[in-house]
């Protein structure tokens, strides 16, 4: 007995087979039918810097250090040498306080951080400063604090001071990732008043609640010392809540949009494509870091060819940019690919 009758195989005889597998025959034949591509230009380089001491290795981020306004000028040399060109920049004040105020000082961490990267490389290195207030404030929490809930409107009068701050120093790109509703419109109209309508911004438009985060709370000493940001941060269930934010964020005046964290939001990533206009970054973040670090070193597969992997999913899902802390590595592994 057979198992396809004689019916059926007269049949796939007839039916021309589809050979996709042409294209994939070669190097270069599968360079030629490559539809994404990854430069080091794609990545940006999120870096922390603090005041005090010696730069310090910070545990959960094995290879990844906490900058000091010294050490600072390698980093950004040895990022333009592989064709980084642009970081995004996270304080780490000397002290913390309950309303966070050094995001806002003149000589704040950041606001030094960004002098010292336009003394090292003028226009060539574009700088985005990461507008919050969690690695400010003592209580860990993104804003300001009213009977144990972050105070949206608050919290917004404390942004836009921040923003200005930044601006003043000279950070090309605000990057406002509270998740306070009303957030971009704030700090357009606070840059616009002080003189800054160049200064661009890009919103974290659509930002989980996502324990994904747990080693750059460690990097920057930003765990909330009470509570969770379900409060202000997105549920990981809601996808079309995902496009509400980054429609009315692009409609409060957004230059780019940011969607975090970036492999578990490939379908945002997705979605938000052909709706977003403008720069669209997929943030992954430091426990995406994480997954490839720990589990290559365990042997579970090879660092180099999985984190690739990974950022070449988030492009072809419709990222243009990645915010990654494989960009110094990954743009190295470009370099040897050439
Ligand atoms: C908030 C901020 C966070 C990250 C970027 N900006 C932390 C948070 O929301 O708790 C996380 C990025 C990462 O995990 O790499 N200032």
């Amino acid at each position: 007995m057979t198992i396809f009758s004689e019916e059926s195989r007269q049949l796939s005889v007839s039916r021309p087979t589809e050979r996709l597998r042409r294209l994939r025959a070669t190097p270069a034949l599968r360079r030629f039918a490559r539809e994404t591509s990854l430069s080091a230009a794609d990545f940006i380089l999120p870096l922390f810097v603090r005041h005090d001491g010696e730069r310090r290795a910070i545990p959960s981020m094995e290879g990844h250090f906490q900058e000091t306004m010294d050490t600072l000028p390698a980093r950004i040399e040895e990022a333009l040498a592989l064709g980084v060109t642009s970081v995004i920049l996270f304080g780490i004040p000397t002290t913390k306080s309950p309303d966070g105020h050094e995001a806002w000082a003149p000589n704040g961490v950041v606001q030094d951080a960004i002098r010292t990267i336009r003394k090292v490389a003028g226009r060539d290195m574009v700088i985005l400063a990461d507008c919050c207030l969690d690695e400010y404030t003592s209580h860990g929490h993104c804003g300001v604090m009213v009977n144990g809930e972050v105070d949206n409107d608050a919290t917004l009068a404390l942004y836009t001071l921040a923003a200005q701050s930044q601006a003043h120093a000279g950070a090309d790109v605000i990057a406002p990732s509270g998740m306070m509703d009303g957030g971009v419109a704030a700090i357009r109209d606070s840059l616009d008043e002080m003189g800054f309508s160049t200064v661009a911004i890009a919103s974290y438009a659509a930002k989980f609640a996502s324990c994904l985060y747990g080693p750059f709370r460690d990097a920057a000493g930003s765990t909330p010392q009470y509570g969770d940001r379900h409060g202000y941060q997105m549920d990981v269930a809601n996808g079309r809540e995902a496009q509400r934010e980054i429609t009315i964020d692009m409609d409060e005046g957004a230059d780019a949009i940011i969607v975090k964290p970036a492999l578990s939001s490939l379908d945002i990533i997705a979605l938000a494509r052909p709706i977003v206009d403008r720069p669209l970054i997929g943030y992954s973040v430091s426990g995406e870091w994480a997954f490839v670090h720990h589990a290559s070193a365990a042997g579970a597969f090879d660092r180099r060819t999985a984190a690739m992997e990974m950022l070449m999913a988030i492009r072809r899902a419709g990222a243009d940019r990645v915010i990654t802390y494989f960009a110094l590595e990954a743009a190295q592994w470009l370099k040897e690919e050439r």
